[in-house]
């Protein structure tokens, strides 16, 4: 695991900026796993930049989410699908036919899953993976418990990440009890993992991480078993 330590957020979006650059100059065609939540929208940023500077292209770019909302229409503007639109998409080369994000407003949400994670294996596996971390240690939406062996699948949210959340919606009512999220083990499918924490609050979650413990209970954990991993955090 290779551990960067900084000192601010713009460092942190920085450094996984040239990551991400690295990447698509590497490989132009590489399948990248996206985050959504405050965390990322630093490096999206970078991104945006790098591409409208010919730095970077998004054209043969094929992308994964790792979660969506149930419930939420595409046009909500708490679906991660609006958030990434906004965030990234819309401002970069991609094609609408590569971007994947789960449906959480499919009829039936466990064929969503299905579909989605037979989605993975015939374009993935994913080069990069970015993920963020929930204070409880969630990754995607895998709360404390999940099996490590998880594939995409329907979950319910832990009342601290609704409590969380809330901030982006009106009040706690409105943000919804379930999401889809890539299971663990769909996480762990990826080549490549990119961590990124920053703050007070997802401090207790890294330094378990940290020092090295693998437990259920601590989602972000599983990371100690992956091969190439890269955590930022401040
Ligand atoms: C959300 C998302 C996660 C994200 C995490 C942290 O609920 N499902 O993918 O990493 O919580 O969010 P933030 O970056 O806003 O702290």
């Amino acid at each position: 695991m290779e551990i960067i330590k900084v000192n601010s957020y713009e460092e942190m979006s920085q450094k996984a900026s040239e990551i991400l650059q690295k990447q698509l100059l590497e490989k132009q065609n590489s399948v990248l796993g996206l985050a959504t939540g405050s965390t990322p929208i630093g490096l999206y940023e970078h991104l945006i930049e790098l591409n409208k500077e010919g730095k970077i292209s998004f054209k043969d770019v094929v992308t994964f989410n790792l979660d969506e909302y149930v419930g939420l229409e595409r046009t909500h503007n708490q679906s991660y699908y609006y958030f990434m639109q906004e965030q990234l998409f819309k401002h970069v080369d991609i094609k609408e036919e590569n971007i994947h994000i789960p449906s959480g407003v499919a009829e039936d949400l466990e064929a969503e899953c299905k579909r989605y994670e037979e989605q993975l294996k015939a374009l993935g596996p994913v080069d990069l993976q970015v993920l963020g971390v929930g204070v409880n240690g969630h990754i995607g939406f895998n709360e404390p418990g999940t099996d490590f062996s998880s594939r995409t699948h329907i979950v319910e949210l832990d009342q601290s990440t609704r409590e969380a959340n809330a901030r982006f919606f009106n009040n706690i009512d409105e943000v919804p009890t379930h999401a889809i999220t890539m299971g663990i083990q769909s996480i762990m499918d990826s080549k490549k993992i990119l961590l990124l924490a920053f703050g007070e609050s997802k401090k207790d979650a890294i330094e378990r991480l940290l020092s090295g413990e693998v437990t259920e209970d601590l989602p972000v954990s599983v990371l100690n078993k992956h091969s190439n991993v890269t955590v930022i955090y401040g």
